[in-house]
């Protein structure tokens, strides 16, 4: 059996540094303190949903690798729990995914180990362990269970994602073979013991050099494959972040996976590394780290970053795209209706509501028949400086967006393409200090992080050269989980 040494990240843990940050965020996972990233084994379990997440509890940049572990009865509420996994023999704990089974839980992940020294991303050799639970809360370390690459010159090889059907185990993991993204495949007669299958995916040249956090699973009549590849060009209005996170959609016939073209889950600023798990009742649901490796994150001053974007529930649409929307629970978390408008004609220009706040969900449905204005939308956490976060449909770019450049400390435009119906949806969360951007009339949502004053919570409506009808505006405070 491997150490597993918790303590010390435990009592990082405890130093809860977050509520002093005027960017903490009120109801997304976030840790209390220190550096956090993919979200790794979501997993209902013994009557709990488990979020666990990469964590380096020892300050607020990416460093030696932990699993930060949260629970919830609603995938809303959630409680800190004790780190799941220190760094031991095997390496530094990457990512992975949790299986529950006969009562006990699974954690698969990558031990990554640095062959020369800390921190050479030329020289590692990663290997994927297990660790196993009968309470969901402490882990024992059960060792490795893949010990090597298939090929000896594979040294990215990781993020195992493992599933149970039809009495088999089956696993895979994103590999780089000299500059070629793959997604590796393995099944096993149990959690221990794995025989390799073959390469399930490989990118085409245009497809990336890696494949990091792959996932596959059943979506309608499909399967889809969920990955975020690292070195695909961008063009036009696509593969804008560094790297990204999207999907295949294709079929899997228990040996390989034959699919269409890659798509983007999400064009915002902040949305990687993505997982899904099934909920109890069936439900394909997804949460992303929000953030990137190399973003700007303004929280790291204050000891904190990263965060897990909301849980989306994933369904597959007519044409086969992946649509996502938040999951129904999320109302729980809804405090006061602040505002409720029918059928209002907005006049061009900036018009205050008589709404505040930094927690809120916002529903707005605009009419594009009786539109002229050019551009229109909602403005958030408006203040002094000119600062806010706009949100709204260009009309002669028919696209949804998100404009940050007077958000504060970000900038950036990110934009999807709508439907071309005749009416405009937007569904939005906004938290201290992110905006996740939903539409039933789009088939991408926009995640990104702001940065705003505190004293900027101000809510405007426009409209740009010309006038546009609201069907319907909907405005709800919502609850901080871990401050109440
Ligand atoms: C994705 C990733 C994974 C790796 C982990 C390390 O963001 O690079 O491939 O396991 O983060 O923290």
């Amino acid at each position: 059996m491997l150490s597993n040494n918790t303590e010390s990240a435990n009592q990082a843990q405890a130093n809860d540094v977050i509520k002093q940050c005027p960017y903490r965020l009120g109801f997304h996972i976030i840790p209390s303190s220190g550096w956090m990233n993919d979200p790794n084994g979501l997993v209902f379990h013994d009557g709990l949903y488990h979020a666990f997440f990469q964590y380096h509890p020892y300050s607020s940049v990416w460093g030696p690798m932990h699993w930060g572990h949260v629970t919830s009865k609603d995938m809303v509420h959630w409680q800190r729990q004790p780190v799941a996994l220190a760094p031991g023999e095997e390496g530094i704990s990457f990512s992975g995914s949790a299986v529950s089974d006969n009562g006990e839980l699974h954690l698969f992940y990558t031990g990554h180990h640095w062959t020369k020294q800390e921190n050479d991303w030329q020289n590692f050799k990663q290997t994927q362990c297990l660790a196993t639970s009968q309470d969901g809360v402490s882990f024992e370390k059960k060792g490795i269970v893949i010990a090597d690459s298939p090929l000896s010159h594979i040294q990215d090889f990781r993020d195992p994602k493992v599933w149970k059907e039809d009495g088999k185990w089956h696993l895979i993991l994103g590999a780089q073979d000299n500059g070629t993204g793959q997604v590796l495949y393995y099944q096993g007669q149990n959690p221990e013991q794995w025989e390799y299958q073959g390469v399930l995916v490989e990118a085409t040249e245009a497809e990336g050099y890696m494949w990091e956090c792959p996932d596959l699973f059943k979506l309608g009549s499909k399967h889809v494959l969920a990955a975020s590849p690292q070195g695909l060009p961008k063009h036009g209005y696509h593969n804008l972040s560094e790297y990204q996170c999207g999907y295949f959609v294709g079929e899997f016939d228990g040996q390989s996976f034959s699919h269409s073209g890659f798509t983007e889950f999400d064009v915002g600023h902040d949305f990687y590394a993505c997982q899904t798990f099934e909920t109890p009742d069936g439900r394909r649901v997804m949460q992303a780290w929000m953030g990137l490796p190399a973003t700007l994150m303004e929280t790291q001053d204050n000891g904190w970053a990263g965060a897990l974007s909301l849980p989306r529930e994933l369904t597959l649409d007519e044409q086969q795209r992946v649509i996502q929307k938040p999951i129904k629970e999320l109302e729980g978390l809804r405090r006061a209706e602040l505002l409720s408008l029918q059928n209002s004609e907005i006049e061009a220009g900036h018009h205050k509501l008589d709404v505040q706040g930094e927690l809120l969900e916002i529903k707005l449905s605009f009419c594009l028949q009786e539109r002229t204005a050019e551009r229109f939308g909602i403005l958030l956490r408006c203040g002094e400086n000119r600062e806010q976060t706009m949100i709204g449909y260009d009309a002669m770019a028919k696209r949804i967006y998100l404009d940050r450049n007077l958000s504060g400390h970000v900038q950036g435009v990110r934009s999807t393409a709508h439907d071309g119906s005749d009416h405009v949806e937007l569904h939005i969360f906004l938290d201290r200090s992110c905006v996740e951007i939903f539409s039933d009339t789009a088939y991408q949502t926009i995640t990104s992080r702001i940065y705003p004053s505190e004293s900027s919570t101000k809510v405007n409506i426009f409209s740009e050269n010309g006038k546009v009808k609201l069907k319907s505006l909907n405005i709800w405070q919502l609850k901080d989980i871990w401050h109440p």
